[in-house]
């Protein structure tokens, strides 16, 4: 039965007719993604939308790369409201809208997506929900830090980067294992007239040891981490007690990743992606409904999902 089922895929959108008559409540939002499976949005959404009382579910469904405007055009046809867009596709999402928003055109990528009458209409929660999940975690504001950006180059690090220029960050380091993708985003950012000095680090022990003396906030926008026995992603001989650790990724088993392990070692302080996912959550669900997420019954959800309080 499709209700059993825990990720969907291209080939249910195209029969939704029958296969969606097996999900109830009826599914109008879902998570796109290459791999998906792993994803806790609807644990946390779907409460969230039966707190707020909004006969809908919210689903997993399967995208492979090169098929993001297709799916796209099959929820739309399939009466969905919106979807939220990860790992890898927040790029290709960028080209497959008709509007995108203007944050999402400086950040570079879209990962809300809501179907409206006049069509498709692009977001980029995660640069925003990133400035929400650091107060709410350190009670702290990015314009005061000074940031390092682990895996700049994908579609989330990106976007936090430039939200950390738009915010006027006084130093940001960029760092990825494509290191041209981290050139082209730092002569972006000078086009963009951001304050902040922006500078392209390689990712390499060596050179991270010359940067992290004035490194305030240390942020991991790739997935390494995510996996019990990742390596660590940088020098411990660098790290302060007194620098403040940002993973975007979490453990879906609910343990430490491995910046989180590197902060431990300096007994410094740590969030991992599940405040990103939230926040970003709760924007998303802004820009579908036009009015203020139920946030608490969201963060309920997503706690039990993962097992520790978010
Ligand atoms: N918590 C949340 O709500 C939230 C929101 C957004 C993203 N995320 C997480 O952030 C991560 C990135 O997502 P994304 O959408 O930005 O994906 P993406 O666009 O595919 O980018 C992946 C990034 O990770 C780097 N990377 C991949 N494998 C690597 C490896 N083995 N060693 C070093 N770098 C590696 C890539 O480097 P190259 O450029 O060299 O390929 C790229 O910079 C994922 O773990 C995702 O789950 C979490």
């Amino acid at each position: 039965m499709a209700a059993d089922r825990s990720v969907f895929d291209l080939n249910d959108l195209t029969h939704w007719s029958e296969v969606g008559t097996g999900v109830s409540p009826v599914a109008r939002l879902a998570v796109i993604g290459d791999p998906v499976a792993h994803s806790k949005s609807p644990q946390m959404h779907n409460p969230g939308l039966a707190a707020a009382e909004r006969n809908a579910s919210y689903i997993r469904v399967h995208v492979p790369p090169g098929k993001v405007s297709e799916a796209l055009g099959l929820f739309g046809s399939n009466g969905f409201w919106g979807v939220n867009v990860t790992i890898p596709h927040k790029f290709e999402a960028l080209a497959a809208v008709d509007f995108v928003d203007p944050l999402a055109a400086k950040l570079g990528a879209v990962n809300t997506v809501a179907f409206r009458a006049n069509g498709l209409h692009g977001y980029n929660t995660d640069g925003p929900g990133f400035l929400k999940a650091v107060g709410e975690s350190f009670g702290r504001e990015v314009k005061d830090l000074s940031v390092l950006i682990l895996g700049a180059g994908g579609g989330a690090g990106r976007a936090v980067a430039v939200q950390c220029a738009l915010e006027g960050c006084p130093h940001l380091y960029l760092a990825n294992r494509t290191q041209a993708k981290v050139d082209e985003l730092a002569e972006e950012l000078e086009r963009l007239g951001a304050q902040t000095a922006v500078n392209v680090v390689t990712w390499s022990d060596d050179a991270l040891l010359g940067v992290l003396p004035k490194v305030d906030l240390i942020v991991n926008g790739s997935p390494v981490g995510m996996k019990e026995g990742d390596p660590a992603l940088l020098p411990v001989a660098g790290l302060r007690g007194d620098q403040l650790f940002f993973d975007m990724a979490y453990r879906a088993d609910g343990g430490v990743t491995s910046l989180g392990q590197s902060a431990a070692l300096v007994s410094a302080r740590y969030t991992d992606g599940a405040a990103l996912l939230l926040h970003q959550g709760a924007l998303s669900y802004e820009h579908w409904f036009g009015e203020a997420a139920p946030i608490e019954a969201m963060r309920a959800g997503l706690s039990a999902a993962i097992g520790r309080p978010v």
